[in-house]
């Protein structure tokens, strides 16, 4: 609290790695369910042909992966294909390399300390769960995403449920309280010590998430799936 205090009567910008350890389990256990539940069950099936390719054996990045829960729920669910996890906070990616091998999938996964724009490979999907709003260069990282993509590869992009303008989001989405407060106070500071620091928000919204995908030169973008908490995004460049 005294950091956030100092924080908002300063520059506003703590990085994520500025918090306490507890911020990186937390975020782990808020989302892992719906990655438990969901993830390889209804919202992978939900993308065009990303199903076919990855039960049969394909390259998928994981960027902005935490503690690896999304990793470790795909590499769960299809056993022919190779995840790689990139996260800028080491000790994030310590975790994720444990929680693969006590999971079993350590043969098919892999992490690395990397910037969302400083990895490297190609890849037939290419994820950003709950994070790509905490990054001070979306439009910059959309893009060198799509430079990573295999040909005809996909993006998904999950991001916290939000409808489109700040009233409404208000007056007919339950999670918009908890996800402004946790806005102010995490994703945008880290997105302002960031380069750029354009602070999308945890609450951006599809039509502001569209924008970012347009500017970076992806022809399609569509809502695949969502639930009360997210939304499950598709683009393809
Ligand atoms: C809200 S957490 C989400 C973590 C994980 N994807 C999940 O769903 O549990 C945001 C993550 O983005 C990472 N991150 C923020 N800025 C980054 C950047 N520029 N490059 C790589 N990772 C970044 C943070 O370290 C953090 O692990």
């Amino acid at each position: 609290m005294p950091k956030i205090a100092d924080a908002y009567r300063g520059d506003g910008a703590p990085s994520w790695g500025d918090h306490h350890p507890c911020l990186f389990s937390g975020t782990e256990w808020f989302f892992r369910t719906g990655y438990r539940a969901m993830l390889a069950t209804a919202w992978i099936p939900a993308l065009q042909g990303v199903q076919a390719k990855l039960d049969a054996g394909a390259k998928v990045a994981d960027v902005g992966c935490g503690h690896g829960a999304s990793v470790v729920v795909m590499a769960d669910a299809f056993p022919r294909s190779q995840f790689v996890g990139f996260d800028f906070h080491e000790p994030s990616i310590i975790t994720a390399q444990n929680r693969a091998a006590d999971a079993g999938v350590a043969d098919r996964t892999s992490f690395e300390v990397a910037d969302a724009k400083g990895y490297e490979g190609t890849y037939e999907l290419i994820c950003f769960f709950d994070c790509l709003h905490d990054m001070g260069d979306p439009v910059g990282i959309a893009r060198y995403a799509r430079e990573h993509l295999a040909p005809d590869g996909t993006v998904l992009l999950v991001e916290p449920f939000a409808l489109d303008s700040r009233p409404t989001n208000l007056a007919n989405n339950p999670m918009a309280a908890l996800l402004y407060t946790a806005s102010s106070s995490i994703c945008t500071p880290n997105s302002l010590s960031q380069d750029v620091g354009l602070g999308l928000g945890a609450q951006a919204g599809e039509a502001r998430l569209r924008q970012v995908f347009e500017e970076a030169g992806y022809t399609s973008f569509r809502r695949a799936t969502e639930t009360p908490l997210n939304l499950i995004l598709e683009a393809k460049a």
